[in-house]
């Protein structure tokens, strides 16, 4: 559909009352709330007002709010709270906008987040105005407060206004404005999610709502459910889009304590899409066999979706076969099937392994246990303060004894990321294998085991919105078929007499017995998913959250933050001053924010920071800059009854 235009190249207010109207009406859960003054056309009572409201706020450009700051295209415009604290948008904003909007004019107006021609350079937020807010997409010039503590706390508590990022009516302005981008789609009915089908083509709900989304011809950022061309202004600017993506999520609808849920314990574990969901209950439904093919049907159905799923695997890691797959319980397994067979083949007393001192329980213990039964010893490479990785440190431990270094890629209590490639290399110069922990690496960045070179790489399932029990080791094939049998039983095993056992090669070799078949077949899906949202764009989105947050975070006294790399994936750890770990976390949870408080099952790196446990929200793909205003709210609340 197109819309009109009047004579000053504005919208007409019909159009975009029809388009609202629309919206609305298409809207799941959505019906009027209050009586329509236009019964006949069943006309939505919100599409008037936010008709007129959009069409105030400017030129034509407001068909495209969100791809004005996408935080994919660094020179796009600055953030709605361009004006926050009083300060002017400031130059290399105003410039990089009115570049993209000729006609726009010098400012911004902060209620949009949009060039408009009609506001001031100089215009200021509004703390008295409620809708002064910015949407996800504004994150890449954002620019947290400016106000100093005592005056945001004072304008925030004493005078009982809002925060200046919070905005009472964002979310329907949010969906006029999702809507907008993708409006053509909201005049088609939304499909029903197909009941059966093995591979579940539909299963993206947001695709149904977006033509332009998941063209596999188009290799570049516009890959993805919200990426896609603006089919009003033909705009190819891309926008990654929570909000929608969201509603993937059933869970994520939940309440709790009344309030809307806000995962932030993604570290701990991810939420599933319905379509990973969908397709568990399809197997079972439709597929459940054993996994023999030869059989019958059922177990045909059974093998190929199983071995389909490691496929996928296969090419999600981008290894060079599906034989270096072995599907296991998860990350931790997957360390102790190296620790029990190639470590228990290969170490000898006086031999020495390397870990760093980030790592989780999971990539300590196993090692700490070998060392123990055999002698060896076990050499920990130093972190600074920040909590990098001391390369130069680690060279230093690096010897002719050293036979592995096993490290973690992300951490999961600090959120660094580690220089993989560089470690990896350094082990194999000292003849040393390498073991890469990828339980916190896999959903926030591309992991390519060709590139990185590690000779074994694990990672849990449900750490990448897959289910929980299932997870993948990567191994190099070669060294996997010298290993021995991790586990033994049936399915592993070629030949078996009373004299001698013959074993399959890898990966059957390591699947002894039953596995866990129908959560391998949801982890196949769950990469389907992450796949066609775009990795990459999936970290570059996650990265301009983790700036916003962390930017609030630290403009609130009190706040220590755990854990400061340059490089960082996903996790704010923190204390608060004055508070427990666990009364900050009761706290966001009477909010609807889970966030995990603890040790998070890395002692060493925590103690090695000061401190014995942390509060620690974690970030996913599918969180919002609302989400993080209502964690950042909640903390400033706990410091206004404290202080
Ligand atoms: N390893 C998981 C975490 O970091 C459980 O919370």
């Amino acid at each position: 559909m197109s819309t009109n235009t009047n004579p000053d190249g504005l919208p007409n207010i019909d159009d975009l009352q029809f388009l609202a109207n629309e919206l609305f009406s298409a809207l799941p859960n959505e019906f009027p709330k209050e009586i329509s003054l236009s019964p006949d056309k069943a006309e939505h009572p919100r599409a008037t007002k936010i008709a007129e409201t959009l069409l105030h706020a400017g030129g034509a450009n407001i068909l495209t709010p969100f791809s004005a700051q996408s935080p994919l295209n660094v020179n796009l415009a600055p953030p709605s709270f361009s004006g926050f604290g009083g300060s002017p948008a400031s130059a290399s904003q105003s410039s990089s906008a009115s570049a993209l909007y000729p006609n726009a004019g010098a400012g911004f107006d902060p209620k949009y987040g949009i060039p408009s021609s009609g506001i001031p350079e100089d215009n200021g937020l509004n703390i008295n105005n409620p809708q002064t807010g910015f949407y996800d997409i504004n994150l890449k010039n954002s620019r947290s407060p400016q106000l100093n503590e005592e005056s945001l706390f004072s304008s925030l508590f004493l005078n009982d206004q809002y925060l200046p990022f919070q905005s009472e009516n964002s979310s329907f302005e949010n969906e006029l404005k999702i809507a907008l981008e993708t409006v053509d789609t909201f005049f088609r009915k939304r499909n029903d999610f197909p009941s059966s089908g093995s591979e579940l083509q539909n299963s993206y709900y947001f695709l149904d709502q977006n033509p332009f989304a998941f063209d596999s011809k188009n290799t570049n950022a516009i890959v993805g459910s919200s990426f896609g061309t603006n089919p009003l202004s033909g705009s190819t600017n891309s926008a990654f889009n929570a909000e929608l993506i969201k509603k993937d999520f059933p869970i994520l609808s939940e309440t709790v304590n009344g309030k809307p849920l806000i995962w932030f314990d993604n570290a701990a574990t991810t939420q599933k899409p319905k379509s990973v969901i969908d397709r568990i209950a399809y197997f079972y439904e439709h597929e459940n066999s054993n996994i023999h093919r030869a059989a019958h049907e059922l177990a045909a159905r059974a093998s190929d979706a199983y071995e389909a799923a490691r496929e996928k695997v296969k090419t999600f890691l981008n290894a060079g076969s599906v034989n270096e797959i072995v599907f296991v319980r998860g990350a931790t397994e997957g360390i102790n099937l190296v620790a029990s067979t190639w470590g228990d083949q290969n170490l000898n007393s006086g031999d020495e392994i390397i870990v760093s001192n980030l790592e989780h329980h999971a990539n300590i213990v196993p090692w700490k246990r070998l060392a123990d039964k055999k002698g060896l010893k076990l050499r920990v490479i130093p972190v600074d303060d920040d909590g990098q990785i001391l390369l130069d440190e680690y060279a230093k431990l690096l010897n002719s004894k050293t036979r592995l270094v096993a490290f973690t890629q992300v951490s999961n209590a600090l959120g660094t990321v580690t220089p993989a490639k560089k470690i990896t290399e350094m082990a194999h110069a000292a003849g040393a294998k390498v073991l890469i922990d990828g339980a916190q690496s896999v959903s926030h960045m591309k992991v390519d085991v060709q590139d990185l070179n590690p000779d074994w790489l694990v990672f849990s399932g449900h750490k990448l919105f897959g289910p929980t029990g299932i997870g993948a080791l990567y191994g190099k094939e070669d060294l996997l078929n010298e290993m021995q049998p991790y586990q033994s039983g049936g399915n592993m095993i070629q030949d078996v007499t009373f004299e001698e056992i013959k074993y399959h090669k890898a990966p059957n070799r390591f699947e002894a017995g039953t596995g866990n078949i129908a959560d391998a077949i949801g982890l196949g899906a769950a990469i389907d998913y992450v796949t066609k949202l775009g990795i990459e764009q999936i970290g570059q989105y996650e990265h301009y959250l983790l700036e916003y947050a962390t930017r609030l975070l630290k403009e609130i006294p009190g706040v220590r933050l755990i854990g400061t790399a340059k490089d960082k994936a996903s996790v704010l750890s923190f204390n608060l001053q004055g508070y427990t770990n666990d009364q900050v976390g009761q706290a966001l949870n009477k909010e609807g924010v889970a966030v995990r408080t603890g040790h998070h099952c890395a002692q060493p790196i925590l103690r090695r920071m000061g401190v014995e446990t942390t509060v620690r929200p974690s970030l996913a793909f599918y969180n919002t800059t609302q989400d993080v205003d209502t964690f950042i709210k909640t903390l400033w609340e706990l410091k206004k009854v404290k202080f």
